[in-house]
């Protein structure tokens, strides 16, 4: 009788501490699905197409560029000035034609208006803060932010003149 009970009370003692065992397994993995969760807040409104992709020929960003018409043909002698300052100021992160610290600009004037491209080079902090592509990139690219190279808009005009040829 008396070993009968001491089987029972470790049966029993087994038992809760096997149930123990389960609880923490399950509380495990409900924190890596709150982890996913988060993950999922964070991707841009289009999940299935990356920002560096998402063509938007509507907005014009935020900061000092609210208006550029570009004229049909590409004046060349801004394109020369514009490789210059891009090969001088932008290639320790852009490559023309794939992707390094960040997107390369070819056929980026098939994706954007004129004048987001003149701000984000202008005034890349401003919209990183106030505009939800350039921020959805920032995300895209791991949290490493485009530089502020200080360019004047007549540089900044060349660089973009420069990108109308990579095509
Ligand atoms: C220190 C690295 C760095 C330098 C230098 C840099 N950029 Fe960037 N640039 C980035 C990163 C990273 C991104 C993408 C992330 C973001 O926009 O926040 C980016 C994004 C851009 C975009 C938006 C691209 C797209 O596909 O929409 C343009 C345009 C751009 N850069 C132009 C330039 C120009 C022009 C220069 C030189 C005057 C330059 N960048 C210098 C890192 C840099």
């Amino acid at each position: 009788m008396n070993s009968t009970l001491k089987r029972i009370t470790l049966f029993l003692g087994l038992l809760i501490f096997g149930c123990g065992g389960n609880e923490t397994q399950k509380e495990e993995k409900g924190s890596v699905k709150l982890k996913k969760q988060n993950t999922e807040v964070k991707t841009p409104d289009k999940p299935n197409v990356l920002a560096s992709a998402t063509i938007d020929l509507k907005n014009k960003g935020v900061g000092p560029v609210k208006s550029l018409v570009l004229p049909a043909e590409i004046d060349q002698e801004m394109v020369t000035q514009g490789k210059d300052v891009f090969t001088k100021m932008c290639t320790a992160c852009h490559r023309e034609d794939k992707k390094f610290i960040g997107p390369p600009p070819t056929g980026i004037t098939e994706r954007r208006t004129p004048e987001w491209i003149m701000n984000m080079i202008l005034d890349p902090e401003g919209m990183t803060r106030n505009d939800p592509l350039a921020r959805a990139l920032l995300i895209e690219f791991n949290g490493s932010p485009m530089a502020n190279q200080g360019l004047t808009e007549e540089d900044a005009r060349a660089v973009l003149e420069y990108f109308r040829t990579l095509k």
